[in-house]
């Protein structure tokens, strides 16, 4: 299973700010997201699935957390640790962990790749993505944009990949 990472983040890193994303609206990122990650199953932690801004998959869904007995909406699951919710979703090729910031930070060492947007601005937050040994990666995708009509800020779609 690969077990891939997906986040936007600011120039400060900043990826949410009052269980929020930083920014108000950039279309592009969230097209991006539901491109890269069609199909496939996703985990979360409890905090972005109770985000405004939640994601979830068709294919199914995980939720991480302490609290025993914690309700969810059909489709997703619950497990108290990230092993126990890599287990639930079973034999997948691959796996996609949404965040937060705790969530991002217990996974990290485990991910074999990294979909990062880069959002090229500065934003009041209180989430952030955690530093990683970027020499541990190599970048196999850069995509560079530009603000447009619809998309205020410039921004950068990489992947990075586990050497
Ligand atoms: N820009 C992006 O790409 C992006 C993506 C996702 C989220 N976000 C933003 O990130 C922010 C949320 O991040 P966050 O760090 O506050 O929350 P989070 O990572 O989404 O969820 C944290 C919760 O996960 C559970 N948890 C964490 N570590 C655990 C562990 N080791 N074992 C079991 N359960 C564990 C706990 O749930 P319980 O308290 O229920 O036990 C904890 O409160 C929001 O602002 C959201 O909008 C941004």
């Amino acid at each position: 299973m690969i077990i891939s990472l997906i986040a936007a983040m600011d120039l400060n890193r900043a990826i949410g700010y009052k269980n929020q994303l930083p920014w108000k609206h950039l279309p592009a990122d969230w097209d991006n997201l539901k491109k890269v990650t069609a199909g496939k199953k996703m985990i979360m932690g409890r905090r972005s699935y109770e985000s405004p801004d939640r994601l979830w998959s068709e294919a199914g869904n995980v939720v991480i957390t302490r609290q025993p007995d914690y309700q969810t909406d059909k489709g997703f699951l619950v497990a108290d640790t990230l092993e126990k919710a890599l287990q639930l979703v079973g034999d997948v090729d691959e796996i996609f962990i949404l965040g937060g910031e705790e969530i991002f930070r217990i996974s990290l060492p485990l991910a074999d790749r990294i979909y990062l947007t880069i959002v090229k601005g500065t934003f009041q937050a209180d989430a952030f993505f955690p530093e990683f040994i970027v020499s541990d990666f190599q970048i196999i995708q850069h995509d560079d944009h530009q603000a447009d009509s619809e998309n205020p800020y410039d921004y950068t779609f990489i992947i990075y990949e586990r050497k």
